[in-house]
């Protein structure tokens, strides 16, 4: 297993171009199973995540290719299995991205319940009661799902108790190919769920209302892959842990591709803290540039447009570095506070009651051992250390590779003091 080594405090400068996005890419190679014709993405990230995702599409059949350094992927989505197992679905919890295009497509999946992790329990009961009023017959035994459908799906009224981002995606993969309207209420606003969305309009799907809460989709008899490759768009959340970076090593940084009209509410809240953004036309170059006092904040999260609780531990470490007292209360995941037992083994300042987080700043952070406990939390400690004085050492960072392409080297290229070694 590999570890982080970071001596800071680090002093960056120079231009990051953002990746893809992992949170759009994982849904766009799922949906490859709504076809039988091959498909071809670009601007694919570099990811744990992607490797697993297409490590389960081969497991039922799928062929594919992926050249990691152009970013290209092709699949061959020749399904003979329709089952998403335990052995990949619990190293990626998105792997329930694949039971609405298998219901969809051949009527019947089995995938493997995803279980809990160390952000929440992260039940999956929104997919299921929709996949089951369109006319699905669904149960769960032995932790797996298994949905089929008898006869074609039916269209119908879907109001999702509350905003589910996946369960959004699985949704709209079975209503494109559904017979009549399904309408999705209180649908999720997200730019990951639009791109999806997008791409699927392109295959032919009829959909109105992306990007709102109403989503009304009528059902095609058959989806026809874009001839241009399938362009993944910036990661928002990568872009925003640039700012984090830049904010707590003081350094000015410039972003390339940074996804700016996705992310308005984490420049409001950087804003606020006294962060100023340099935004250059469209073509998505951002400049950070870092106040040498940051100003406290009280900050929820909420699901898009509102501050994203992917950014929530990074905003933390911030806000630990800020002058005065903050408050970040985490309104989507119940547990996502792992995070704060390690900040305050380098110093950190930080209560929690219930889903708030009260930090008192500004601290002096120093190096310690520190353990990820899940995606964005190892790269909350990745910020941190890049704040701290002194040597940082990072156990467990394959969770940091599930989502960051290569987060350590590109660090590097900036002048951060950075090494990856293995860990026994
Ligand atoms: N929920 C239910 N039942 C369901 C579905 C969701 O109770 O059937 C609850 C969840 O437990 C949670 C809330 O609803 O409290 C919202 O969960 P959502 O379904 O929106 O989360 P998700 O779709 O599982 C995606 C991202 C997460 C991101 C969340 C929220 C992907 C692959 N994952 O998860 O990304 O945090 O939306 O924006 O898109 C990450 O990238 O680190 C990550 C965790």
């Amino acid at each position: 297993m590999d570890a982080l080594i970071i001596r800071g405090p680090a002093k960056l400068e120079g231009k990051i171009e953002v990746s893809g996005s992992k949170n759009t890419a994982l849904p766009l190679l799922f949906a490859s199973l709504l076809f039988d014709e091959e498909l071809h993405y670009e601007n694919v990230p570099r990811l744990w995540d992607v490797e697993t995702t297409l490590k389960l599409l081969e497991s039922m059949g799928a062929e594919y290719s992926w050249h990691k350094e152009e970013g290209r992927v092709r699949i061959l989505p020749k399904v003979r299995e329709r089952l998403a197992s335990y052995d990949w679905v619990k190293k990626m919890r998105a792997g329930i991205l694949a039971l609405g295009p298998l219901l969809a497509k051949y009527g019947e999946a089995r995938v493997s319940l995803p279980g809990g992790c160390a952000i929440g329990a992260r039940p999956v009961n929104f997919h299921l009661d929709a996949i089951k009023k369109l006319g699905a017959t669904v149960s769960v035994e032995n932790g797996y799902i298994h949905a089929t459908a008898a006869k074609p799906l039916q269209g119908t009224r879907i109001v999702f108790p509350e905003v589910t981002v996946t369960g959004t995606e699985n949704l709209l993969c079975v209503a494109v190919l559904a017979q009549g309207k399904t309408q999705i209420i209180n649908a999720a606003l997200e730019p990951e769920v639009i791109q999806l969305g997008r791409f699927l309009m392109d295959c032919g799907a009829r959909i109105q209302g992306l990007g709102t809460a109403t989503i009304e989709i009528e059902g095609v008899a058959k989806l026809t892959p874009p001839k241009l490759p399938i362009r993944v768009p910036a990661d928002r959340i990568e872009a925003g842990t640039w700012i984090a970076i830049a904010t707590a090593t003081r350094s000015p940084l410039e972003l390339l591709s940074c996804p700016v009209t996705d992310m308005d509410s984490v420049f409001a809240a950087y804003s606020e803290m006294g962060v100023r953004f340099e935004i250059s036309g469209q073509d998505g170059t951002v400049y950070v540039v870092p106040p040498e006092k940051l100003k406290p904040l009280d900050i929820e999260t909420q699901p898009y447009p509102g501050f994203p609780t992917d950014m929530q531990a990074q905003v933390l470490v911030n806000l630990c570095l800020a002058s005065g007292t903050s408050t970040v209360k985490e309104t989507i995941f119940e547990n996502r506070f792992m995070h704060v037992a390690e900040l305050k083994r380098l110093g950190a300042n930080i209560r929690i009651h219930g889903n708030v987080a009260t930090v008192e700043g500004p601290a002096l952070l120093r190096g310690a051992p520190m353990m990820a406990t899940d995606l964005r939390a190892s790269a909350c400690l990745v910020v941190a250390a890049l704040a701290a004085v002194g040597e940082t050492k990072i156990s467990r960072i394959y969770h940091l590779d599930r989502g960051y392409q290569r987060l350590d080297e590109k660090l590097r290229k900036l002048g951060a003091d950075i090494e990856r070694i293995s860990d026994a």
